[in-house]
């Protein structure tokens, strides 16, 4: 049995039609070009996708690498893995990320942007679990929220593993050990 037959949550035509519609909000919400910062790896997909959206309005990119997890649990601390290439400082920046959790990976990066200068910065993720919040963040943009399940796929993984599935799925041991074997 492959991993691809992990349960589906939502599959890709529904990510990228819901990816065209963040690139139309954005575009909507103006207030000067932006800089995009995208929380690796998990977001890397959906960075990709929505720069693309955008097109020739994307703005400049830079990412960062920030670790909070370990296997399933949020371990609650967040470090630097890999800093900014680049100065924020008076920027509008717009976050990428690709699973807003408890809130602390990027209520960390928030105030890390602004203690550096930047002028505004916004949040878009692909998915939020409210349920899971600890910490309050304001996100402009949400793909889709989901409930209380570990997700893998469209970037998103368990140590390493399973990113690049073409759609986002339910984590199931089970399907793993199967297919594993
Ligand atoms: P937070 O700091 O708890 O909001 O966690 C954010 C980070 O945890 C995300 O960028 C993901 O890397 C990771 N994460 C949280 N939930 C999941 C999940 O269900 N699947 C994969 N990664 C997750």
């Amino acid at each position: 049995m492959s991993a691809s037959s992990f349960p589906v949550l939502i599959d890709g035509q529904t990510i990228a039609r819901r990816i065209q519609d963040l690139a139309r909000e954005l575009r909507v919400r103006g207030d000067g070009e932006p800089h995009f910062i995208a929380v690796l790896d998990g977001a890397r997909i959906f960075a990709d996708k929505l720069l693309q959206a955008l097109g020739r309005e994307a703005g400049a990119y830079d990412s960062i690498q920030l670790a909070s997890y370990s296997g399933t649990e949020s371990t609650g601390t967040v470090r630097i893995v890999k800093d900014l290439g680049q100065d924020v400082r008076g920027k509008r920046v717009v976050i990428l990320e690709d699973i807003v959790d408890t809130g602390r990976t990027i209520l960390a990066l928030r105030k890390l942007l602004f203690e550096r200068g930047a002028r505004s910065v916004e949040t878009l993720t692909l998915l939020s679990k409210p349920s899971r919040r600890v910490v309050e963040v304001p996100l402009e943009g949400v793909g889709f929220e989901v409930p209380d399940l570990f997700v893998i796929g469209f970037g998103m993984d368990l140590d390493g593993k399973y990113r690049e599935l073409p759609y986002v799925g339910v984590y199931q041991a089970d399907e793993a050990e199967r297919s594993a074997v």
